[in-house]
Formats: structure tokens, sequence, C-alpha cells
């Protein structure tokens, strides 16, 4: 069959011949309609991702949609595996799949869930979000961002402020209920002051960019907090601001599997449960 096959980390994917899967028990293959690209697939292709193991070659892809044997659609989660989604095959473990309701655009699916489900499983999962509360949406003009927003207001958040960099796609963002866009884009200081107008009191931050550009937010927020008792949930869940290693000579070592923080006022103390440290190797 053919695949995206990566052989080395840093040339990119080659569509080539790679062996057919095969299934161990309780897996079964599946065509691959089609395969959700994501940052997470970009950092497994390049061997950056924390869980690489750098095991050669490699077909990435984490997800994506396929048919079974049976001729139903499913969208699927696949285990770590160096037999990817972006092949003509995969094997699928059906527990981590859905069937698939007749109609739907698998392509949509495949690209959406992923980032979907990251907001979805912040605000329905790991913190206790109530309808009403004030989101900021860090990162806003990305994929998952986007997503963010329909699914905060979804859930009933009663105000969403979208925080993003290209003017293009935060001018897009109110039509997906952003009741406010803030532009990241300038210096420090006017960025902070805009955040500290349009986001002070928010009630849950939704951050897909972390690294400084997140700690100036923190700062520009907690500063401005008309209440500095009212607590502040910060969920961490992508990190497209922070440094990463690019040689393969780093390695990120992360602790646990949480992706939340959370700042509560007055003091401003900044609790992570997601920590990494590199270290050369
Ligand atoms: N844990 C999960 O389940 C999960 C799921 C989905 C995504 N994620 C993570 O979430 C992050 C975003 O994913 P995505 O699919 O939305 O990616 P994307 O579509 O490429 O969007 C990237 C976003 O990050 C912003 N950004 C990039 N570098 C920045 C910087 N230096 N300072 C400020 N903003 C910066 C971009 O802003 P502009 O475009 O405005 O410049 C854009 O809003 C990634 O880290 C991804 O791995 C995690």
């Amino acid at each position: 069959m053919k695949a995206a096959v990566v052989t080395a980390f840093d040339t990119p994917p080659r569509y080539q011949d790679a062996p057919a899967p095969t299934p161990a028990e309780g897996e079964v293959v599946v065509d691959v309609v089609a395969a959700g690209l994501h940052p997470r697939v970009r950092s497994q292709a390049g061997g950056s991702h924390y869980t690489s193991t750098d095991e050669l070659p490699l077909v990435p892809g984490i997800d994506g949609v396929g048919r079974d044997p049976q001729g139903a659609l499913r969208y699927f989660v696949l285990h770590d595996t160096t037999q990817g989604a972006m092949a003509e095959q995969t094997v699928i473990d059906p527990r981590r799949s859905v069937v698939l309701p007749d109609g739907v655009d698998p392509v949509a699916v495949a690209a959406a869930m992923n980032p979907a489900m990251s907001s979805w499983v912040a605000l329905r999962q790991r913190i206790a979000f109530e309808p009403g509360r004030s989101v900021l949406v860090l990162g806003a003009t990305g994929n998952a961002g986007r997503m963010a927003v329909q699914v905060a207001k979804l859930l009933g958040a009663g105000r969403v402020v979208a925080a993003g960099r290209d003017p293009e796609r935060l001018d897009a963002l109110p039509a997906l209920g952003a009741d406010a866009v803030v532009s990241l884009a300038g210096t420090p200081d006017d960025v902070a002051a805009r955040l500290a107008e349009a986001a002070a009191d928010v009630d849950v931050v939704v951050d897909y960019v972390w690294g400084p550009a997140a700690a100036a937010a923190m700062v520009a927020i907690v500063t401005a907090r008309p209440d500095r008792g009212k607590p502040l949930t910060w969920v961490e869940i992508g990190s497209m601001g922070a440094a990463r290693p690019r040689s393969r000579r780093r390695r990120c070592v992360r602790h646990g599997s949480s992706s939340s923080a959370a700042v509560r006022g007055p003091s401003a103390r900044a609790r992570s449960s997601r920590s990494s440290a590199r270290s050369p190797t």
C-alpha cells in the first residue's frame, strides 16, 4: 500500500510504498478516507513530540476517518504507533472509534475532531465550567482556538474574548461567537493594554499559545483585575508560542498528563500541573 513515510526526522514524509498494517487481537484494518493533520502530527513527523520514540520508518497521523471491513465509516483515534493514519490503510482499536452517521463529511470530521475536542474536554472534563462564565481564548486565530470560541459559546459562556495575531482570522471570529477580539500583534505594552481592557475580569483562559505571550497575558490580566479575589482558571492546551527543542539532541520530558494550570488572586499564585524539563541527550 501507499503511505506518507518518514525515514529521517530532518526531511519531509514521502509518498511511497509501505507494508500493509497487521492487526493485533481485537484490532481491525480500515481503509483510510481522511486523516487529521494537526500540529501534533507535524511534531510527530519531525520527531520532536514528547512521545517520540525515534523509531523509523514512521507513518505519521494520530486520527482520522476510515471504512471498516463491514463498510461502516468510523472516526478513530490511534494508540501511539508507527503505523499512523496517513496511509491507505491503518489498524484501529474499535473501542477508540465511533461509527459516523450517514451523510457526514469525513474530511471535516477528520480535520475538526482533534482541535474541537481540545476545548471540549478542557471545559467539560478538566475544569468545572459553569454557563455564564467568561472565557478568553489565547490563540483564537488557530484551528483549535476557532473551535474553542464556538465550543465555549455552545457550553453557555456568557462572554468570549478571542485573542490572536492574524488580523483577517481575528476579524472572522465575531461571526463565530466571539463577543470581543484582541490583537496580540504589536508591542508587549500595547498587547497588555488591550488585554487589560477586554479581558481583565475573565473567569477562564483557554490557552493555545503558552510561553512569553501567555506569561505577559497573565501579568496584564491579573494586574488589571477589578476584583483580585476572583478566581482565574488558566487551562494550557497548546504551546505554539513556547520555545521548543529544534535539535534531535535535545529531548523534552513531561511530567504527568494533566494540562491545566490555575491562577488564583489576590497573590496571583500560578500552579501548573504540567511541567517540562529539557536535557541534552
Ligand atoms: N491537547 C490537545 O488535545 C490539543 C488539540 C489541538 C491542539 N492542541 C495544541 O494547541 C496548539 C494550537 O493548535 P492549532 O491546531 O490551533 O494550531 P494552528 O492552527 O497552527 O494555530 C496556531 C495558533 O497559535 C498562534 N501562535 C503561534 N505562534 C505564536 C506566538 N509566538 N505568539 C502568539 N501566538 C502564536 C497563532 O496565531 P496567529 O495565527 O494569529 O499568528 C494561532 O492562533 C498547538 O500547540 C497544538 O498542539 C492540543
